[in-house]
């Protein structure tokens, strides 16, 4: 079974559907997180991310891999890398996310990453979050959610996540990039962030986690007992 879970930046995406994995016992994808680990590789690379050609010829170089685990308290731990290093750190930086949306734009980019995608995908249960997987990566996810927050709270739960981290923040400089980033990614010729026809809307602003999960499986329960 296919759970596609996209929505635009910072609306909770990651939270819930890692939690919703590990409640559900699937494998979980992270294809923001594959976006940004090869930004982060162009920007080490000093490669310019408006370079089509460089940005396309390092990907095909480059081995994106990921793993998952058990936590603490049967949190799911999902880890990326890049040439066996690990990344998870370095592709949460301000500076990754402000480059990410350039360079997920190139159709070349996108199609390599949906390949690898739909082969990790294959044959099991998993909750995959991004910005295209319901319409493009997978159109025919058994599940489909479209998960949402006004500017206002998005913002103040990734300035949150960041200050955690130590990592000094702007909140109206933060506000600016995510609509930023939003508009980039809505916008682009290929696979733009859009609502998947037949998506379930969850609006998070005044929700919890907890009550995002219980309000997705419950949906999942009823129409699995429809079938
Ligand atoms: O979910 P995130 O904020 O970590 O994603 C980072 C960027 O990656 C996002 O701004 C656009 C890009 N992305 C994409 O183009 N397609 C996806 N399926 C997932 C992310």
């Amino acid at each position: 079974m296919i759970i596609a879970i996209d929505g635009p930046a910072a609306s909770g995406k990651s939270t819930i559907a890692k939690r919703l994995a590990a409640k559900l016992n699937f494998n979980y994808l992270d294809t923001g997180a594959m976006y940004r680990a090869l930004t982060w590789k162009v920007l080490q690379e000093k490669i310019n991310p408006y370079d089509e050609d460089r940005v396309v010829n390092l990907l095909k170089k480059i081995k994106i891999s990921q793993n998952q685990e058990i936590g603490e308290n049967k949190s799911l731990v999902f880890s990326l890398y890049v040439d066996g290093e690990k990344v998870d750190e370095e592709i949460r930086s301000p500076l990754v996310s402000q480059n990410v949306s350039l360079v997920s734009k190139f159709l070349k980019v996108r199609r390599a990453m949906v390949k690898v995608q739909r082969k990790i995908s294959k044959g099991g249960n998993i909750v995959v979050e991004g910005r295209d997987i319901g319409t493009v990566v997978f159109p025919h996810a058994d599940f489909k959610f479209f998960l949402t927050a006004t500017l206002e709270e998005r913002a103040r739960r990734r300035a949150k996540e960041l200050q955690e981290k130590g990592i000094p923040v702007d909140f109206e400089t933060l506000k600016k990039e995510i609509v930023l980033r939003d508009k980039i990614d809505s916008s682009r010729e290929h696979s733009p962030l859009k609502k998947a026809k037949e998506a379930i809307v969850i609006d998070s602003t005044n929700l919890t986690p907890d009550a995002v999960i219980e309000k997705i499986t419950q949906i999942i329960k009823e129409r699995r007992k429809e079938i």
